[in-house]
C-alpha cells in the first residue's frame, strides 16, 4: 500500500508539515523551526488528528530544549517541564500529546545522570520512535479491523483519520484502506464534518489518493441513510478512551453512535493504544477543547451568519460505551466488558 505524503517529517534539524488547513486546495509543506511554531501549528490544526499532535509536539519538546545552555540536570529539568506544560496547552482533549510528552518525560529521567547533549539527542531519538512506531501500529490496525469487514460493505466514517492524522495510514481510514487492499469492494460514506470539514477536505482527499469508491455527505444525511439500510459498519477514530470505553471523538461521533444503535449497525472505534486514558474513568472526567465561535459562523472566512450572532464550538463529544461495539487496537480487536478487557490489554 503506498502513501505518497507525509504529514510531519523529520528533515535534517526541522519539522516539515503538509499544512492541513491548506488542503485540499493547496499541497504546502512548512517548515517548523521553533517549539512556539509547533505550539502554533497544532492550535490552528496545520498538523491535526491525536496521534499526529503527539509526534509533532514530540518533536516540539526537542525544538524547545535544543539549544538550552543549562548548567546541570535540575536546571535542564525545570526547563523540559515548563516546555511540556506549554505544548499541553496547545489542545486539551487529544491524550496522544500528553502521553508522548510524559513519554519523552520519563526517558529523560531514566537518563539523567548522561550529559545533557546526549540527553538532548535522546529525546530527539526519542520523538523519532514515537513517530515510526505509529506507522508501523496504524498499519496493523487497519490490518484488524479488515477482517471486520465484509465483500461489498457500505462503511461511514467521520472526520479525518488518515495519514494526515498518524504517521501513516491512518486509524479508522487505515481499516478502509487495508480492507481496500483485501479486495472487498467497498464503498465510503464520508461524513462531511462541521465545522472545520476535515470529512470533506481531507478524508476525501486521502480517499482520492487511494482511488477508494466512496460518496461525501453532510453531517445531517447519516441518520437517514442508515434507516434505508445503506450503512453496514461506522468506523471512527478517537481522542481519548477513557478507563471504561467511554470515547471522545470529533464532535457529531455520539450522535452517530446512537443512530447506529438504533439501527443495529455496528460501531467500531480504531485508536492505538496511546489514545486509551487509564488513569481517567469514565467520559464525564474529559476536557472538551472549545474552539472560536468564528469557526462556526463562518465558512472558509466568509460569514454565514448575521454579524455578532452568537455560536457554540465543542470541538469534540464523548460517546458512551454502550453504543460502542469494539476498539480495533494494534493489539486485536477489544469487545465489552470494556472495563475488564482494556485493562487486559494493556497487561499482556
Ligand atoms: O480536531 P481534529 O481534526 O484534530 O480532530 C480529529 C479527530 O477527532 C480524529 O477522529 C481523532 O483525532 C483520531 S485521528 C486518527
Amino acid at each position: 500500500m503506498q502513501q505518497n505524503y507525509q504529514s510531519i517529517t523529520w528533515q535534517d534539524d526541522h519539522l516539515v508539515i503538509l499544512d492541513q488547513t491548506q488542503l485540499p486546495l493547496r499541497e504546502i509543506y512548512s517548515d517548523v523551526n521553533t517549539i512556539g511554531q509547533v505550539w502554533d501549528a497544532i492550535k490552528k490544526l496545520k498538523v491535526r488528528g491525536a496521534p499526529a499532535i503527539g509526534i509533532a509536539g514530540a518533536y516540539g519538546l526537542y525544538l524547545g530544549v535544543r539549544d538550552l545552555e543549562s548548567k546541570n540536570f535540575t536546571s535542564f529539568n525545570v526547563e523540559l517541564n515548563r516546555w511540556i506544560e506549554y505544548l499541553k496547552s496547545s489542545r486539551p482533549t487529544a491524550v496522544n500529546l500528553s502521553w508522548a510528552l510524559e513519554r519523552i518525560n520519563q526517558t529523560v529521567y531514566a537518563n539523567k545522570d548522561k550529559d545533557l547533549e546526549e540527553i538532548k539527542e535522546i529525546i530527539l531519538k526519542t520523538a523519532k520512535t514515537i513517530h515510526d512506531e505509529d506507522k508501523r501500529v496504524c498499519k496493523k490496525i487497519g490490518e484488524n479491523g479488515a477482517e471486520l469487514v465484509e465483500k461489498g460493505w457500505n462503511i461511514l466514517t467521520h472526520c479525518n483519520t488518515g495519514g494526515l492524522a498518524t504517521g501513516a495510514y491512518g486509524t479508522a481510514l487505515s481499516v478502509i484502506l487495508h480492507a481496500d487492499d483485501d479486495d472487498k469492494d467497498i464503498h465510503v460514506w464520508v461524513d462531511e464534518t462541521r465545522p472545520l470539514l476535515q470529512g470533506a477536505r481531507l478524508t476525501a482527499w486521502e480517499l482520492k489518493q487511494a482511488e477508494i469508491p466512496f460518496h461525501m455527505i453532510t453531517d445531517s444525511m447519516a441518520g437517514s441513510l442508515m434507516k434505508q439500510g445503506k450503512v453496514d459498519m461506522v468506523v471512527v477514530g478517537a481522542d481519548r478512551v477513557t478507563a471504561n470505553g467511554d470515547t471522545a471523538n470529533k464532535i457529531g461521533t455520539y450522535s452517530l453512535a446512537v443512530l447506529a444503535k438504533e439501527n443495529e449497525i455496528p460501531f467500531y472505534v480504531a485508536l492505538p493504544l496511546s489514545t486509551f486514558d487509564l488513569e481517567t474513568d469514565t467520559g464525564d472526567e474529559i476536557e472538551i477543547e472549545e474552539r472560536e465561535p468564528e469557526e462556526v459562523t463562518h465558512l472558509a472566512k466568509t460569514p454565514i451568519t448575521p454579524k455578532k450572532t452568537d455560536a457554540y464550538n465543542p470541538a469534540f463529544d464523548v460517546t458512551p460505551n454502550k453504543y460502542i461495539t469494539g476498539f480495533i487496537t494494534e493489539k486485536g480487536i477489544v469487545e465489552p466488558d470494556f472495563k475488564k478487557n482494556i485493562k487486559k490489554l494493556f497487561e499482556k
